[in-house]
């Protein structure tokens, strides 16, 4: 384990993986991000670096506006329903053991919640779709819809599911920007993935997110 620092405590039930801080600089425009977007599903046996995966997920629902809390995405009266997991393979990711890790924003960090590799687990449980576990990384998106519906009513529902499109397509585009590709995955068995994951019961997971160097 290079370069990571292990802090117990803080807001996080768990250890937390300090990531690398995020870059604003890209080589690959927004324009041509767009066009070469694919859902890949041939990934390489290419591990990625943590400050890949940092920076993916900083895109996808990372905080850029630290002073108001608000992030790259947007969000319904900014409540943010919506968290991210990851689940990393083995040999999958420079110094980052297997498990399943809980993306946490306001710290760009990610708190470990369950060691080990599950990616084929997860690909059984969404429908037997293998090629989803020859990705080095799978970000799961879940949804706690009580705190948008809390505000929004029915409503808060349909707030919710735009809002998960906003982090799916923001991780697809970062995705590009770094030589990487991602697939996306919506056919899968709920409870089947709560359970291989640990989800919080109140966490639904609502899209599958398979991320690597394409083949
Ligand atoms: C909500 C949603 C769920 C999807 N679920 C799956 C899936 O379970 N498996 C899969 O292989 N592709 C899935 N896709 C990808 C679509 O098949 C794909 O976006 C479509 O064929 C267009 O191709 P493109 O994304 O390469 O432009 C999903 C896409 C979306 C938006």
């Amino acid at each position: 384990m290079v370069g990571i620092l292990l802090n117990p405590g803080g807001s996080a039930a768990g250890p937390v993986v300090n990531l690398p801080a995020p870059s604003l600089k890209g080589r690959v425009s927004v324009e041509e991000a767009l066009q070469a977007r694919r859902t890949v599903r041939r990934f390489a046996h290419r591990a990625l670096s943590l400050t890949q995966l940092s920076q993916l997920l900083w895109a996808a629902d990372g905080v850029t506006d630290p002073r108001r809390g608000y992030r790259s995405a947007p969000s319904a009266g900014a409540l943010y329903p919506l968290d991210l997991y990851v689940a990393v393979g083995e040999r999958s990711v420079a110094d980052l053991p297997p498990g399943v890790y809980h993306y946490l924003p306001d710290r760009q960090g990610l708190e470990l919640i369950t060691k080990g590799d599950i990616r084929k687990e997860l690909a059984r449980a969404a429908l037997y779709q293998s090629w989803m576990a020859e990705a080095p990384i799978m970000v799961v998106i879940t949804a706690e819809y009580a705190r948008c519906t809390q505000k929004y009513g029915q409503r808060g529902l349909l707030y919710t599911h735009i809002e998960v499109g906003h982090v799916g397509q923001n991780l697809f585009l970062q995705a590009e920007a770094l030589s990487l590709g991602a697939g996306i995955v919506g056919a899968f068995e709920n409870q089947a993935v709560s359970q291989i994951m640990g989800l919080p019961p109140a966490q639904e997971p609502l899209l599958i997110m398979p991320i690597g160097y394409k083949h």
